[in-house]
């Protein structure tokens, strides 16, 4: 089974590594199968199953409801949790007791949470507690409304510098891994090589030591044509060899190349979205 000590050797051994999310029984089965090392039952549930127009809606008892089916369907990756909106944010009480929930109920072995500053104290309280911590920076989609929209982060210097600051704080307060979503491939890059800590990109590059997708995305519009265990597998290979994400998959700090297919198309979940 992954361990997030193996996640943490993949980096020290230069190999690069495939993310995907899964919310069902079927799904998690299947990627597992496929070797898919991590699963991340993500919020982003919230708007590829239950058509919400953003993740602030979802719910814990929403996210239980899918991470138990996960855990069901899964023996080998290492399963990941992300805690929803205002499940953290009270205090670093409440956030205890949500991520007591994911890994007592919902059979997670890890959890998530979007952004730097108060989640700093918070990832550094899980860890001490024995409850493994993914950070996510960069494109933070619960952060939407005060980023007036999904939009591609630290494409300033300050924002750039800001992105690298958070990353570090998180690395010494214990975070497994990191999430970069949706920034310019330079700062993707900076980001990794300045951390021990593996990166997660989607949306940032090629740069990162592991690639993060949205399962709904990764089978383009499910049109069924290849058995799913292939899509996946061949995913896993494009992300090891180095051939995901390419250009046409990663932002530039001018905005110039917009991806001309996102990895989440418009920076939104979900292609049929
Ligand atoms: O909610 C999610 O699925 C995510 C990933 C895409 C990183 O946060």
């Amino acid at each position: 089974m992954t361990t997030v000590l193996d996640v943490q050797r993949f980096k020290e051994e230069g190999r690069r590594f495939a993310v995907l999310t899964a919310y069902d029984y079927l799904s998690a089965k299947i990627l597992d199968e496929a070797g898919i090392p991590v699963l991340l039952v993500g919020d982003s549930l919230g708007m590829v199953m239950l058509g919400y127009p953003t993740t602030l809606p979802v719910t814990v008892d929403e996210m239980l409801h899918h991470a138990k089916a996960v855990a069901r369907g899964s023996h080998q990756a290492l399963l990941v949790g992300d805690m929803p909106f205002m499940s953290y944010h009270a205090s670093v009480e409440q956030a205890i007791t949500t991520a007591g929930r994911f890994i007592q109920e919902g059979g997670m072995h890890a959890v998530k949470l979007e952004g730097g500053g108060r989640v700093v104290e918070i990832t550094q309280r899980l860890t001490s507690m024995g409850i493994p911590v993914m950070g996510h920076l960069g494109l933070t989609p619960q952060f939407v409304n005060q980023m007036g929209g999904f939009k591609v982060q630290g494409k300033t210097e300050k924002q750039a510098a800001r992105i690298l600051s958070d990353a570090k704080e998180l690395e010494q307060a214990g975070a497994f891994s990191i999430v970069l979503e949706g920034v310019p491939t330079e700062v993707g890059t900076r980001v990794t090589q300045a951390l021990r800590t593996p990166t997660i990109g989607i949306g940032a590059g090629p740069g990162t030591d592991g690639q993060v997708l949205v399962f709904h995305d990764m089978l383009g519009l499910t049109t069924g044509k290849a058995p799913k265990f292939v899509a996946a597998q061949r995913y896993v290979q494009e992300v090891g060899d180095g051939t995901f994400p390419g250009p046409e998959h990663s932002y530039s700090a001018n905005g110039s190349a917009a991806p001309a297919k996102a990895p989440r198309d418009e920076v939104k979940y979900g292609s049929g979205v």
